[in-house]
């Protein structure tokens, strides 16, 4: 037997976002001339921003909005199946202006829009496969033998590419890649237990930050020379523009954001006032309140008789409109873009240089 007992010799360092800093590159552009293009499967988005296939965050209005603006939205699917299509077909009636340059649009013209699927669930896939133009994985781990046996079968009933995860180690995504094949990977969702919203690693223990599980996730695919062919997502606990760039830095090239979105008028959820100012709720799939309609309890692994909870509700004030958002994020991700001497998205991994830093004194007052 192999002797037991160095376990704790070499742990991982696992950063979090607020311990890094970015070092100035030699800047080329000015902000306005920066491009945030970015491939999605056959999308081209001009802003690099999913909404989370989240019951607070993502129905038709939300995905009409975020695409309209330059990103893609993903519906969530703790719904029945035809509730899931009719908003994908909401959406692709929706009309798209079409003067409106940054809309991201099928071949038809029609506003692009993904959907959560399970592994576990080809009839949902399938029933959505032909109107949505990207199946996502809404998994919490997709690391799992049903899971990836699941998405072969997804694959191939439906005889498209998706996206897989969540994922979040190098190992996690070789294994998934060699089992499913790259061609059939429209991109990967990496992340686990960092979500505003989420208390799996607090449940668990388990769990692998953004920043570490891109950077494995870019590890891996550069290994397969893959990093330029299969995008990542990174996913859960992107708060700050600042958050969303440092993943660009270390591999990702999209952003999902659940919280973010949350906060915009165009999320869907419970909304209250409280001294003239508007609030919603907001809450982890994995949550009491989102498990109570059972349609998604497969996102998470089955316990025999009790429910574990991996997610809470909370309130977040509204901020205004998914446009409004979107604008001010791209403005800001344009900034770090410049500073650090990159043109684009894809070339903020090529010249990032990352430096730590001990955590930020809190600002007096806050
Ligand atoms: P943010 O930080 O943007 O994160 O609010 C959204 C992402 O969190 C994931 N998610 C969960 N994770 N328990 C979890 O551990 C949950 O209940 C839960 N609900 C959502 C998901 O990846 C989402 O995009």
């Amino acid at each position: 037997m192999d002797i037991i007992g160095h376990r704790l010799d070499s742990p991982r360092r696992l950063y979090a976002f607020e311990e890094l800093i970015l070092l100035p590159g030699l800047a080329r552009m000015s902000p306005r001339e920066i491009t945030t293009e970015v491939q999605l499967g056959d999308l081209t988005l001009n802003a690099p921003f999913l909404s989370s296939p989240m019951d607070t965050v993502t129905e038709a209005k939300m995905a009409i909005a975020v695409a309209s603006n330059g990103g893609l939205g993903v519906i969530h699917r703790n719904c029945t199946v035809e509730e899931a299509a009719a908003m994908v077909r909401e959406v692709k009636k929706a009309p798209a202006d079409s003067g409106n340059k940054m809309a991201v649009r099928d071949r038809k013209g029609r506003l692009a829009v993904g959907a959560g699927i399970s592994p576990l669930d080809t009839e949902r896939a399938v029933a959505l496969a032909e109107e949505a133009d990207l199946l996502v994985s809404d998994v919490a781990s997709s690391y799992n033998v049903k899971v990836i046996e699941g998405a072969k079968k997804v694959i191939k009933a439906t005889g498209k590419k998706i996206v897989i995860g969540n994922l979040g180690t190098r190992q996690g995504v070789l294994h998934t890649i060699k089992e499913l094949g790259a061609e059939n990977v429209a991109a990967v969702r990496v992340g686990m237990g960092s979500g505003s919203i989420c208390t799996t690693t607090d449940v668990s223990g388990v769990g692998s930050p953004v920043p570490f599980a891109t950077e494995q996730a870019a590890l891996a695919l550069s290994e397969l020379h893959l990093l330029d062919k299969i995008p990542i997502i990174a996913d859960g606990g992107l708060r700050h523009t600042r958050d969303i760039a440092f993943s660009f830095c270390l591999g990702a090239s999209l952003a999902m954001l659940g919280n973010l979105f949350a906060r915009c008028d165009e999320s869907p959820g419970e909304r209250m006032t409280k001294d003239g100012k508007r609030y919603k709720v907001y809450w982890g799939m994995g949550s009491a309140e989102a498990r109570k309609k059972r349609l998604a309890v497969d996102r998470y692994q089955e316990t025999k008789g009790k429910d574990v909870n991996e997610g809470i509700k909370m309130t977040v004030p509204i901020e205004g409109t998914a446009a409004e958002v979107i604008e001010r994020l791209l403005a800001e991700l344009k900034i770090t873009i410049g500073y650090i001497g990159a043109r684009n998205i894809k070339e903020m991994r090529e010249v990032a240089e990352f430096a730590v830093r001990t955590a930020k004194e809190p600002k007096e007052g806050s």
